[in-house]
Formats: C-alpha cells, structure tokens, sequence
C-alpha cells in the first residue's frame, strides 16, 4: 500500500518534469512562429509529440502553457483546453508532417488554396430564365442573427469582467461588482433572455406584416470554455420555442456555430463514437419542423443541418446551408491526411437542389450562418461555393448570413479580376446581431420584389443600448433604410421595380471609394452607432475590398503571422475584432494570445 503510494509520488514528480520540459519547449516553438514555413517546421512536431503522449498529457501541457504566458484567465484555460484540447490533440495525431492537411491546419492560422472543379449535372443554359418585376406590392420578411442569449446571465452581476462574456455570477469572482449588469443587456455581456424577448415583440410588431422571418444563426452564448452539450441542447430548444410562441411567422433558420465545443462539428469521415454533431441536426429537425415541414426536417436529419425548402405560395426556394463544415475553426476538419473538398456532400446537396430549382422555374434564396467571403471561411471552400454561385447565378435572387455581427453586405462577380457594376452577379446579406457584444442589438426587413424575390430595400431596426430608457424597456426603432439612404449616393434613378442587387451595392463601393464622409456613414452603421471602431487610410481599403469579395481568397485580411499568432498586432481594428468575434472557438483566441504573450515576455 505504502509502496503504492510512493510510487504515485514518484509518478507524480516525473510527470510534473516531463511537462515542465514539454512546456519549455511548447514556449520556444511558439516564439519561432513567424510564417507559414515555420508553422511546420518548428511548431507542428513539439506539438504532435505532445499529441502522441495521449489527451491528456496535451491538455494539462498546454493549460500549463496558457497559464503561464496568462493567455486567459486560469479556469478559461482549463475549461477551454479540456473540452477543445482533445479535438486538437486528435487532429495531430491522425495527419502527417508536411502534408496537405498539415498545411490545412496551419491554414487555419495562414492561407493557400487547393483547386478543385465541382460537377454539375447540366450546363448552365443557353437562354438563362429573366425573372422580371410586374410591379406588385412587394411582401416583407425579417432578417434575425447572432442572438447568443445567456440563459445564466444574472441581473446585478458584474458586467465588467476579465472573461470575453461577463454578467454571470463565475465561480472565481472575487471582490465587489464593479458594475452591476441590468436587466436588458451590457457590451460586455451576451444577450438575456429578456432582450430576446424585447427582440421577438419588435418583429412581431414591426414585421407583423411580414410573409415569413429568417434566422441566420447563432443561439448560444460565449462563455464557451463552460459549454456542454445538455446546455446546447436547452438552448437550442428554448429559443426554437420562444421564437415559436412570439414571432407570429414562419421561421426559416440555419445551423450557427451551436455545439459543444463550439463549432466542433466533426465529418463524416470521423468515428462518431469520437465525435458525433447528430444530436445537434436531431434537435433542430424536430425543432424546425413546425415551420419547414416534414421533408426539409428529414434533410436537416440526413444532410448534417442543411434543408431546402419551397416557401408555400411563392416561387421561391429556400436553401438553407450548414457552414460549419467550411470553416476554418471547425478543428475537425484536420482529423484526416486526404482532404476532402466536399466534406459531407453539402456542396453537392447545393448543387442538387439548385439544380431542382432550375428544373422547375423557381427561384432561390440562400440563407447560412458565415458568408463565404469572410476570412475564416475556407479559402477551398470558398472557392468551390463561388463556383456554384456562378452557375447558378440566374436563379439565385440573394444570399443572407449572419456571423460577423456587423451590418455588411458582400459581392460576388463573374470576373473576379475584373470587378464592376457589369461583372457583379450575386449579392450576400449580413447581419446584424442581437448581442450587444459588438453594437446595438438590431434585426433587418427586406422589401421583396413577389415575382423577382430580389430585394427593393433593407431596412434596419435597433435599439440603443445607451438610450436612458434602455434598461426598463428597450425601444426599437428604424436605423436607417439602405434605399432611401444610398440610392441618391449611388446616383442613379432607381424606379420603385429595380432592386438593389449586387450591381447596386458595387456602384455604392465605388461612391465609398470616392466619398470618406459616405464610408464613414457606413462604418457607423457596421454596429449601429454603438462601439463604433474607428476606420480609416489602410481600414478603408480594407473594408471596400471585402465589400467585393464573397469569395474569401479575394478578401484583403491578409493573413499575415501577426495577424494569427501576435494577437491583433499589425491588423486594422476592425478586421482584428472581427477575426476575435466569440464565433471563433475560444481555443483560436487562447492560442494566438499564448503566441503574443510570449513573444513580450
Ligand atoms: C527556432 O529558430 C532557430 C533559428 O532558425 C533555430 O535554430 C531553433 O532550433 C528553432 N527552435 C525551435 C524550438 O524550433
Ligand atoms: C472595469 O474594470 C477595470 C479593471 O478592473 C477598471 O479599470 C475599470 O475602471 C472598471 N470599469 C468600470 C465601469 O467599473
Ligand atoms: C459522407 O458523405 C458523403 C457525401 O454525402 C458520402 O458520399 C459518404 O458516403 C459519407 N460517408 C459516410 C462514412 O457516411
Ligand atoms: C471588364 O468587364 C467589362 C464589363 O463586362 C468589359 O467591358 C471589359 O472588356 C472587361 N475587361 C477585361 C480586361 O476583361
Ligand atoms: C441590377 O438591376 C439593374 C436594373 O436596375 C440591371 O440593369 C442590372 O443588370 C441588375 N444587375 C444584376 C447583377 O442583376
Ligand atoms: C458624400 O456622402 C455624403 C453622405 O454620406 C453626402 O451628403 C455628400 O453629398 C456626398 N458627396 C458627394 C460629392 O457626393
Ligand atoms: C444612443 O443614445 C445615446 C444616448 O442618448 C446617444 O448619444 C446616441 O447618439 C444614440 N445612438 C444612436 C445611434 O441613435
């Protein structure tokens, strides 16, 4: 028994040694990181000897790691490392040094592309479809994103912390409350459920005239190092529900980054005893079913979360894409040497039904949670999904996505190398959120053209979370609509029948390419004149160029070392906040801070 004991101790000691070594060295590799070459060189193999010691000698190593360069609080550290370690660990283990998906991993930090030709089952045709506007009353639909509603947040709790989301009474707070959260919400804080609920009585008092809401994505909150599936699962289901009982109108939602860990949607490729998202599609099936029927609840089953959908009474289709498989913080998607370009069909699904839809005359609206232009969607991917945007381009009235937060829009073009009003062919809405995280909590109506289904105006509506009145009831109220605002920037006269498609919003980049006072209007309205970030010079280039990329190898958030491993260093404000946004997977931000915190000390 003694001896046992003793031997344990020993065990002990030897194990603390062998990670002090590991964690010596973890440190110096990080400090090597500058670029692409020195990611496999000299960070992978530490890393994949660590991996092969087994999870948990790579989680303890790098909570060691964490803690030690004070990347994150301690218990971010071991929360976050002991749910997303083992997936990091894995991947490591499974690719091989030098090859496509080590690049892939480290691509994840940096960024190359891997050419790849989807197949069609028809060519485009000859004499496309003209879907042309008879002048009818235009129907109206909502555009909701990014709720992340913290089931946990509590009123009166610090709402000035050091996590990236405050307003929960954590474990570790010591000391008084600096400022106490109110009931409706904080900057710091995601959203409670009460701002949720001030949310939904908006839409279903401005939009209760609208034909039906969109849902781009988004539930849970971002105190994700405290993820687990059960509360995945109530969240999901709770907001499925509040929606059901408050909104009045048909939903037609997208899969966001919800799971735990988040965003770890492993393929189909994966053992599912190591990792399985199922639960995740089987919740939502039965959650959405209400509103998009049996058959598209049997694809969000079948097809990892992704579902078309006719609306009823229209001509239009409804497309609604999973994209997590495409992005670049999907950690899952390094698990296997062979890259797989299409990872669990989506891809092809899209053609299939894009394919059905032009069989059948209609058009089609695609909805999903990241738009393919953003820096942390792959650049393959990405580049796949143009390719099916551009034969499809004739049926696809318009694209909605959420994730960034912000209020954007994105461009896709038939020359990518030459970009104009003529070569614009597809046009992405994004956003806004509703957390107040990145600005005041806003959601969009869209004027819809009933023959066309293009879009005749946006309108935004928000709530000013630094309005007096805010904390006892929040307002809402229109921001701003895209029509009236910049059609006469555009200077064009627009009759009421034309829309404002991707040749529109090109010529409005050329305006905010000449006029600084008109991209200052738009950089305001990004958060909705709350947390404003300042943009100018390199910012504004920046920002225009990703107006006229929705396809992310044409995106100018250059993936520089700095910009992956030195923590927002040498990055335009607002591309650093937005590669920081709490969608990326903690495990991202934690590990660029280890690589920054190094390097100063
Ligand atoms: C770091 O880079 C230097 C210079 O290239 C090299 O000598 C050293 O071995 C590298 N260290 C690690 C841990 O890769
Ligand atoms: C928030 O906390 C920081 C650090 O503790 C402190 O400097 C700051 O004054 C606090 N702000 C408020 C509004 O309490
Ligand atoms: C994964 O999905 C692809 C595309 O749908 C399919 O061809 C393949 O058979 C699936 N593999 C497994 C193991 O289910
Ligand atoms: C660019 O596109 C415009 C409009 O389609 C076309 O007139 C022009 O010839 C193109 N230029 C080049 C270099 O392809
Ligand atoms: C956009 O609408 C205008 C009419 O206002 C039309 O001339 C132009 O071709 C359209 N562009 C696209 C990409 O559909
Ligand atoms: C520039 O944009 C502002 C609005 O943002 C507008 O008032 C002004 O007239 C524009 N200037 C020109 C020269 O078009
Ligand atoms: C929000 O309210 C504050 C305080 O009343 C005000 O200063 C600010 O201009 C408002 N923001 C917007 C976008 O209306």
């Amino acid at each position: 028994m003694f001896a046992l004991k003793l031997w344990y101790a020993f065990l002990g000691i030897f194990i603390v040694r062998v990670h002090a070594v590991l964690v010596d060295q973890i440190l110096a590799a990080l400090g090597n990181a500058t670029d692409c070459a020195s990611c496999h060189a000299s960070v992978l193999p530490p890393i994949r000897t660590l991996a092969a010691l087994g999870d948990s000698a790579f989680v303890s190593t790098f909570i060691q790691v964490c803690e030690v360069t004070g990347a994150e609080d301690n218990d971010v550290c071991e929360g976050e490392l002991q749910r997303s370690g083992p997936i990091l660990a894995h991947d490591l283990r499974n690719f091989e040094v030098g090859g496509v998906t080590a690049t892939k991993f480290c691509e994840a930090l940096f960024g190359l592309l891997t050419p790849f030709t989807v197949e069609f089952p028809k060519p485009a045709p000859l004499m496309p479809p003209a879907f042309v506007s008879k002048g009818r009353t235009p129907f109206k639909v909502v555009h909701m994103s990014d709720v992340h509603i913290d089931r946990q947040y509590t009123v009166g709790a610090d709402a000035n912390c050091t996590k990236n989301i405050c307003c929960r009474n954590f474990a570790d707070h010591v000391g008084s409350i600096n400022e106490p959260a109110g009931p409706f919400g904080n900057g710091r804080c995601d959203s409670p459920s009460d701002l949720a609920q001030s949310l939904l009585g908006a839409v279903q008092e401005i939009g209760h005239d609208a034909a039906f809401a969109i849902f781009t994505g988004d539930v849970v909150e971002g105190v994700i190092h405290l993820s687990r599936l059960s509360t995945v699962y109530i969240d999901l289901q709770e907001w499925n529900s509040q929606m059901a009982a408050s909104v009045g109108l048909t939903v037609y939602p997208a899969i966001g980054h919800d799971t735990a860990p988040v965003n770890s949607f492993p393929r189909n490729t994966t053992n599912p005893l190591i990792g399985d998202s199922q639960f995740v599609f089987d919740t939502q099936s039965s959650g959405w079913k209400r509103w998009i029927g049996e058959e598209a609840a049997q694809q969000v089953h079948h097809m990892s979360g992704s579902y078309s959908k006719i609306v009823p009474g229209m001509n239009l289709r409804i497309l609604s894409m999973n994209t997590q498989y495409w992005y670049k913080q999907n950690f899952w998607v390094y698990d296997k040497n062979e890259q797989t370009p299409d990872p669990n069909g989506l891809l092809a699904f899209m053609v299939s039904q894009l394919q059905l839809a032009e069989d059948a005359g209609q058009r089609v609206w695609i909805i999903g949670h990241i738009p393919s232009g953003k820096a942390d969607f792959m650049h393959d991917q990405s580049n796949y999904y143009d390719q099916i945007v551009q034969r499809y381009k004739y049926i696809i009235a318009a694209q909605f996505f959420g994730h960034s937060h912000k209020d954007q829009f994105e461009i896709a073009y038939s020359d990518w190398s030459n970009q104009s009003a003529e070569t614009a062919d597809s046009i992405l809405f994004i956003g806004p959120a509703l957390t107040p995280t990145s600005g005041n909590p806003a959601f969009k109506l869209y004027d819809v053209d009933p023959d066309t289904f293009e879009v005749l105006d946006m309108k935004v509506y928000f709530t000013n979370v630094s309005s007096p009145s805010f904390q006892e009831k929040p307002i809402w109220e229109l921001y701003y609509s895209a029509r009236d605002s910049y059609a006469p920037l555009v200077n064009i006269n627009l009759s009421p029948t034309d829309p404002l498609n991707a040749s529109f919003w090109h010529k409005l980049t050329d305006v905010f390419e000449a006029n600084e006072t008109a991209f200052q209007l738009w950089n305001t309205r990004l958060s909705r004149g709350g947390a404003v970030t300042p943009c100018t010079d390199e910012c504004v280039r920046v920002s225009i160029c990703d107006m006229r990329a929705a396809r992310s190898e044409n995106n100018c958030d250059v993936d520089t070392p700095n910009a992956n491993f030195g923590f927002k260093r040498g990055l335009p404000e607002h591309v650093a906040s937005e590669l920081e946004l709490c969608e990326g997977t903690m495990i991202r931000r934690m590990f660029t801070r280890m690589l920054g915190k190094n390097r100063r000390i």
